[in-house]
């Protein structure tokens, strides 16, 4: 019995002394640039991927990397601040769309921003 209480005793030293985080690591994951998806927050290299994901489905109909080969307009190396504009306007009804309004609709203002940064730097 007395043994066994002095292994607890360990146990609960050793977490102790390992779980609180120190100032310099805290201020680092602050830097990494995290992202809401569906609510929930994720870091930096999940929301690349998901930038990923979410432009992909936007080649069907503006061409592979935006870079469209038909009457619909290229999204590649368009002006971030013209995109996201244009986004929120479908989305809110001010501009007028065939099918923008539901592709607009499913996305954070937040990822209007991603999606933008991604298509401007496509050469
Ligand atoms: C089903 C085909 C289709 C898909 C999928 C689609 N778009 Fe579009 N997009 C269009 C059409 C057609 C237009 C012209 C406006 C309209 O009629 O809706 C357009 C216009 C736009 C414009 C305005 C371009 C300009 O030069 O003014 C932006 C920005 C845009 N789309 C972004 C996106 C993004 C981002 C996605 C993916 C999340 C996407 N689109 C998915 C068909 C599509």
């Amino acid at each position: 019995m007395k043994a066994k209480h002095t292994f607890a005793l360990a146990v609960s030293a050793v977490l102790m002394c390992s779980s609180p985080v120190s100032g310099a690591d805290a201020a680092k994951a602050k830097e990494a640039k995290t992202c809401l998806i569906a609510g929930w927050e994720n870091p930096a290299s999940v929301c690349v991927s998901h930038t990923k994901v979410i432009t992909a489905t936007c080649f069907i109909c503006h061409g592979p990397n935006g870079k469209s080969g038909s009457a619909i307009p290229s999204l590649a190396g368009q002006e971030k601040t013209y995109f996201v504009t244009a986004m929120k306007d479908f989305r809110d009804g001010k501009r007028e769309a065939t099918v923008m309004k539901k592709y607009a609709l499913g996305y954070t203002d937040e990822e209007y921003e991603a999606m933008g940064e991604f298509f401007t730097k496509v050469k």
